[in-house]
Order: C-alpha cells, then structure tokens, then sequence
C-alpha cells in the first residue's frame, strides 16, 4: 500500500494497485475511529464507495479487500445483492438501496480523496 506523508493525508492509494476491472479494500483513518472503502478500477477511472452493504450492514469482501465483481457489478458476500460499479445503484437481490458513494480523483497516478 501506498506510504501517506502527512502533506498528502488524502492519498489512499496508487491507481496501479487497483487491477484494472477489479477492486480492492482501502482501511482509512479518521477521528471516528476510520473505516474501509471499496476501490473499483476501470481503466484511468475509480470508483470509491464504502465497504458496507446496505442490506444488512456487512462488509461486501469475502474475504479482507477480495470482492465478487462480474460483468460491471459488485455482488456483496454475505447475500448476494448487486450493485452497479460506476453508480453504486442497487440492481438485485435483497437491498433496495445504493451504495454510499465517496467521491475520489487520480491524479498523478495516486487515488486520492478530494
Ligand atoms: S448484507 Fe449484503 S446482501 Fe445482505
């Protein structure tokens, strides 16, 4: 992972740890103790949401930062609903609501949060 200086706090990672259409886990710190995002790449783009299913609040990852990503959607773990990749909209199984999207910029090859 990504070494964070304290100048570039909002660094989360480099855009090549990300496989280009899969995704990775993301742990980052905050004064409420932090949390983990899902980070989806596609290409030169990347999609942040947090790494946790509305549906019943588990996180998405089968296993710590491995995801179930198949054919432009994420499938969480725990039941299967799917979430569209670059909306974060659910498009089946028992979760009527989207994911929580935070917004996230590459810029110099570095995913950064804005
Ligand atoms: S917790 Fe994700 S589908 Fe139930």
């Amino acid at each position: 992972m990504l070494e964070v200086s304290p100048s570039d706090h909002r660094a989360v990672c480099r855009l090549d740890e990300i496989p280009d259409g899969g995704a990775i886990a993301a742990e980052i710190d905050s004064s409420t103790g932090g949390f983990s995002l899902i980070l989806l790449r596609r290409g030169e783009q990347v999609f942040a949401y947090h790494n946790e299913c509305p549906h019943a609040g588990r996180r998405l990852d089968w296993s710590p930062g491995k995801f179930l990503v198949k054919d432009g959607a994420v499938i969480c773990a725990a039941h299967g609903a799917t979430f569209d990749i670059a909306s974060g909209a659910a498009l089946g199984g028992p979760c009527r609501s989207g994911l929580a999207a935070l917004p996230v910029q590459v810029r110099d090859g570095v995913v950064v949060l804005p």
